[in-house]
């Protein structure tokens, strides 16, 4: 029997997800919320939840054989009213860092870079274009702030947040390697996997696993291949769309977050769909299928 999410201890509430107690593993179930610079939008996107939790089940089955995930399972276990957005994971000690990866230059790694030549203490050749392609990927890690906004870090911060180097090199080892699996699958889908963010822990064996999401339109920038251009801002399957939005209206990006006009939620919704469905390769309608959605 399949316990209802309201019989379940909450163990916490993100920005996005609620994570429920089931003994020594984890209900996570993502929610249709949207933030952008950290603060939840009042209205949501509808679908998104179950984007985002198709998305990372679809990567998560293609890195399995780089790295252990905390994915059990995104059918048993998950109540009705959460199917499609939810996945039984194992518990994890989470590492405080956020694991960003960038094979291309934008964002707040495009703002730091203009600022001082390197991200994340990494140097980077004079003269690039923003939104242009390093010359590899490059690991930029920041702190997983309790709240308000992440830090950008060096290599040598990581290791002292983690508290061991050779556990910080294989977490920073094992996210280029994700990272270049998934973006050169992406590639052949016409996508490019401009940065993306992961999240690590460890298990009660001290395996080190990946946890939370991957590649997502939340935690990564996705690029239509036949549209890149250096040199601007380019379209995007993400959160970029609303960040843009949030940022036109003059909004100061501290809370409370404005409401988001019903055309801006079904670009963004369209925009969501559409990244599941270029990237895993099928009608989104196949996903809400495979899990009684
Ligand atoms: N397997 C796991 N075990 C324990 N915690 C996890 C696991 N996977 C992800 N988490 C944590 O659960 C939370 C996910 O909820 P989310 O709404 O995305 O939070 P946030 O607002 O911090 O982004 C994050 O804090 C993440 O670190
Ligand atoms: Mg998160």
């Amino acid at each position: 029997m399949t316990a209802a999410i309201a019989d379940l201890p909450l163990i916490a509430s993100g920005k996005v997800r609620e994570m429920y107690d089931l003994g020594d593993r984890i209900l996570m179930v993502a929610s249709d919320r949207i933030s952008t610079y950290d603060v939840v939008h009042p209205n949501p996107i509808p679908d998104k939840g179950k984007v985002l939790t198709g998305l990372s089940a679809f990567w998560f089955a293609k890195t399995g054989h780089i790295v252990a995930n905390h994915l059990i399972s995104s059918t048993d276990g998950v109540p009705d009213e959460a199917r499609g957005r939810a996945m039984v994971v194992r518990k994890l000690d989470m590492l405080p860092v956020e694991c960003v990866v960038r094979g291309y230059i934008t964002g707040s790694g495009w703002k730091d870079y203009q600022a001082t030549g390197k991200v994340s203490g990494i140097e980077l050749p004079a003269g690039l274009q923003e939104s242009e392609r390093l010359p590899q990927p490059i690991f930029t890690p920041s702190t997983k702030a309790e709240v308000g906004h992440d830090e950008a870090i060096d290599f040598e911060q990581t290791v002292e947040l983690i508290g061991d180097r050779e556990l910080a090199e294989r977490v920073r080892d094992m996210s280029l390697a994700v990272y270049g699996a998934v973006a050169d699958f992406a590639r052949e889908r016409g996508v490019i996997l401009a940065d993306t963010k992961f999240e690590f822990g460890l298990d009660e064996s001290g395996e080190l696993v990946l946890g939370d999401e991957v590649c997502t339109p939340d935690s990564s920038r996705f690029w239509p291949a036949d549209e890149y251009e250096p040199g601007r801002g380019q379209p995007s399957f993400d959160k970029q769309y609303v960040r843009d939005w949030a940022s036109g209206t003059g909004w100061d990006k501290s809370p409370p977050a404005p409401p988001i006009p019903d055309d801006v939620v079904a670009a963004t919704r369209e925009r969501y769909v559409t990244a599941y469905e270029r990237l895993a390769g099928e009608p989104f309608s196949a996903w809400l299928e495979r899990t009684g959605a």
